[in-house]
């Protein structure tokens, strides 16, 4: 009796390609996130700006909860949740990035499943909303809400710490190709449209073997500016926002260390910190 195997007969056992392979939460994290060095950030931030260290934490638009895995593994004391919109990044954050904790530290790890907007937890030291994540909110009132959601969410001394890109190639329509072991990551910059500053983005994922991943993301976001930014917290209540900007690499990149900064370069393009104090 011939076996079932759902194949014509004959028909040659097809390979997987690259792409069918991958997991695109995996890539992503692998190209754009490093929890270790934002929380690095984070934690000598609050304490050169507090005097003491932060304990508990929130990743809002958390995705998988890297940084809030990250965060726990910081010390017995350090707590932390992750709130993100998607229960199925938050389901593979539980399997492959909780799943990595030690079971004392995951149990300091809270996963919550609720839109930025509505989230009811516990006063935080520090909120933090990452790789541009806030910019889904594309119109000042949405942002403000958000702003004074997150300072009600902040202990008396709590910080909210954000990101932004920017610079004369922020808006140019263009992709760019950056190469990683067995992947190229592409970020691309599709379309930009300068009357409402919305920008619409997408990542794609290409193989060796010529398979590739399009539009594994895509993000319709507001490019919101630092002033505009800067603006809006303070009338969300906060007392003091600054920008923290990137050194210089000596060779037209940036070196990973971010100071406080008042005015910043005219680079063409640039990725700074903004941290805001309650
Ligand atoms: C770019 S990913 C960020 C992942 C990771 N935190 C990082 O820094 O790279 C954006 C995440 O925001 C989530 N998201 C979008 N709108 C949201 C909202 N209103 N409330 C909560 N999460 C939201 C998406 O589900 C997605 O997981």
């Amino acid at each position: 009796m011939a076996l079932r195997t759902g194949r014509p007969r004959g028909a040659a056992r097809r390979r997987p390609t690259m792409a069918e392979r991958a997991d695109r939460y995996e890539l992503y994290e692998r190209a754009v996130h490093d929890p270790v060095a934002e929380v690095d950030f984070i934690r000598s931030t609050y304490a050169a700006l507090r005097g003491h260290r932060p304990l508990v934490f929130r990743e809002d638009f958390s995705g998988p909860a890297s940084a809030a895995c990250e965060w726990a593994r910081r010390g017995p004391q350090c707590r932390a949740f992750g709130v993100d919109i998607d229960a199925a990044v938050l389901d593979w954050g539980r399997r492959h990035r909780l799943s990595r904790l030690r079971p004392a530290a995951r149990e300091r790890v809270r996963l919550v499943h609720a839109d930025v907007l509505e989230a009811r937890t516990p006063h935080a030291d520090v909120v933090a909303a990452l790789n541009f994540s806030y910019w889904v909110f594309r119109d000042r009132a949405t942002l403000l809400r958000y702003f004074r959601s997150v300072h009600g969410a902040l202990r008396r001394d709590g910080l909210l710490v954000l990101d932004a890109f920017g610079g004369y190639e922020a808006s140019r329509e263009m992709e760019e190709h950056t190469r990683f072991r067995h992947f190229t990551y592409v970020w691309d910059q599709a379309e930009f449209r300068p009357v409402t500053g919305e920008i619409t983005c997408h990542i794609h994922f290409r193989f060796p073997d010529r398979s590739r991943i399009d539009r594994a993301f895509t993000y319709e976001w507001r490019l919101w500016t630092l002033p505009e930014l800067r603006e809006l917290l303070a009338e969300a209540g906060f007392s003091r926002a600054t920008v923290y900007w990137e050194g210089d690499d000596g060779d037209g990149g940036g070196n990973g260390e971010f100071t406080p900064e008042a005015a910043g370069d005219a680079d063409a393009g640039w990725i700074a910190y903004l941290v805001a104090e309650k």
